[in-house]
């Protein structure tokens, strides 16, 4: 066995994604033997006494703490996974930067386009390993339908849809949690789910059809009352038809039209409000030579048509398996499926190899400056009406392995005993 780095994870906001990252670190290691890290569960950090409970008692960290700045601090973190509500991002990756700490952020790192750029510069000028929850990316059947796009199989790429339409919110009844607020969630779904269609297309056909250049879009909010919470309810959990109710503060719905650098067309839609389609984070890529199309909600299934192939027409039905990148790890044979936390666990796998290699992680900040160029663009053109040039914000840059910050990482498996409370 080659000597692994300890890396010691904390992790603030225990919710959906603080306990998906949390169960996504602690199964690695079973699925990747062949690893270079052993992940040390440190610390969470949430306002929540009962979560904080089962971050000790159920998931197996040593300590959980309601105040997030001293699990920034705490020596025995390398690596802070910031999975609270948007708005609270920013000042939680500047600390941990500020600290020397790696910071894994879920996206799309703030919730406006002026909060990434301050997130992704403290994160370059600190000198620490970010990363991105642009999980879609590490989809098996997603990783293939990108090397099918570099290895030209389905030639030039013509025309693109991008759409991730959610149920999360097609229920009049469903609360008005942080996410329908601007002070919790920043922008609606441009911040959240346009995030990730808009990133799949840049990680799939970016690199054959070039960068988003020009978008022209429109939004609206649909649901424009929602019941008050009387708890820590979140997006998923309703409320009563005689409830108290407040009003939503950002937009259900966003679609965009744009151009691509290589001279292709895109259309995006994203919605959290339709009543039919549950997940769909999909996309269809068309090319000259054949096209190819996803769907989260059948995430085993890839739909391809490559023109000339064997005489046949019509799209095939590319089941996934494990003779697709991380599959394997997983289940084997073909048609095993695999699910969404998989993909989770798939991320955090890379991204702790990232941090045990001290190279710069992909996606990370800089991918997400991406995203938010185009956000801002699309944002000015609902507004204008017109159609607006993406301008690149920040100065996204990769730092050299050398530059990024030595932490207390140790090789097999070393620790520092935490003497903080449970709860
Ligand atoms: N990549 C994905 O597929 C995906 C899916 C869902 C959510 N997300 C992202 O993950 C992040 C969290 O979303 P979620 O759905 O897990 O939210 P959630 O509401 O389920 O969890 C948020 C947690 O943060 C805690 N919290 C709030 N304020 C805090 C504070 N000051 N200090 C410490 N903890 C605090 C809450 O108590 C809660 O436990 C968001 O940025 C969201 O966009 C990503």
């Amino acid at each position: 066995m080659s000597a692994r780095t300890r890396i010691g994870i904390g992790v603030i906001g225990f919710g959906w994604m603080g306990q998906a990252h949390s169960r996504g670190c602690r199964r690695a290691p079973s699925y990747f033997p062949d690893r270079t890290y052993d992940p040390d569960l440190v610390l969470v950090a949430d306002t929540l006494a009962d979560r904080r409970r089962d971050a000790v008692e159920s998931f197996g960290f040593r300590g959980a703490t309601a105040d997030w700045h001293e699990l920034v601090a705490d020596p025995a973190v390398d690596v802070v996974f910031v999975t609270s509500p948007n708005m609270l991002h920013v000042e939680m990756v500047e600390a941990a930067a500020a600290n020397g700490k790696h910071v894994f952020c879920e996206k799309p790192v703030g919730g406006t386009p002026a909060q990434t750029v301050a997130a992704e510069q403290a994160a370059r000028l600190a000198g620490v390993i970010s990363g991105v929850g642009y999980n879609y990316r590490w989809a098996p059947l997603v990783q293939h339908a990108k090397q099918m796009i570099d290895d030209g199989a389905i030639g030039t790429i013509t025309n693109y849809y991008g759409r991730f339409f959610s149920m999360y919110g097609s229920d009049p009844l469903g609360l008005l949690s942080w996410r329908f607020l601007v002070d919790g969630a920043g922008h609606g779904v441009s911040t959240d789910i346009l995030s990730h269609s808009v990133d799949l297309a840049h990680y799939l056909v970016g690199d054959a059809a070039g960068a988003i250049t020009r978008v022209v879009g429109t939004g609206e909010t649909f649901i424009k009352q929602r019941p008050l919470p009387s708890g820590s309810g979140t997006h998923y959990d309703r409320g009563r038809p005689d409830d108290p109710t407040g009003e939503v503060t950002n937009e259900d719905y966003i679609g965009m039209m744009c151009t691509f650098a290589g001279g292709a067309r895109g259309t995006f839609e994203a919605c959290r409000s339709m009543v039919g389609p549950e997940s769909q984070n999909s996309f269809e890529v068309y090319g000259t030579k054949g096209s190819i199309s996803w769907n989260f909600e059948r995430m085993n299934e890839l739909q391809v048509y490559v023109a000339g192939e064997h005489k046949h027409t019509g799209f095939t039905t590319v089941f996934g398996g494990d003779r697709f990148p991380h599959h394997g790890s997983f289940v084997p044979g073909s048609a095993n499926g695999i699910g969404f936390e998989d993909l989770v666990c798939i991320e955090d796998h890379e991204y702790l190899e990232s941090v045990a290699a001290r190279r710069q992680h992909v996606p990370g900040f800089a991918e997400a400056l991406r995203y938010v160029s185009v956000q801002a663009a699309v944002l000015e053109s609902w507004a204008s009406g017109r159609w607006e040039d993406v301008v690149t914000l920040g100065e996204a840059s990769v730092a050299p392995t050398s530059t990024l910050t030595q932490t207390s990482m140790t090789t097999t498996g070393t620790t520092t005993a935490s003497t903080r409370g449970t709860a």
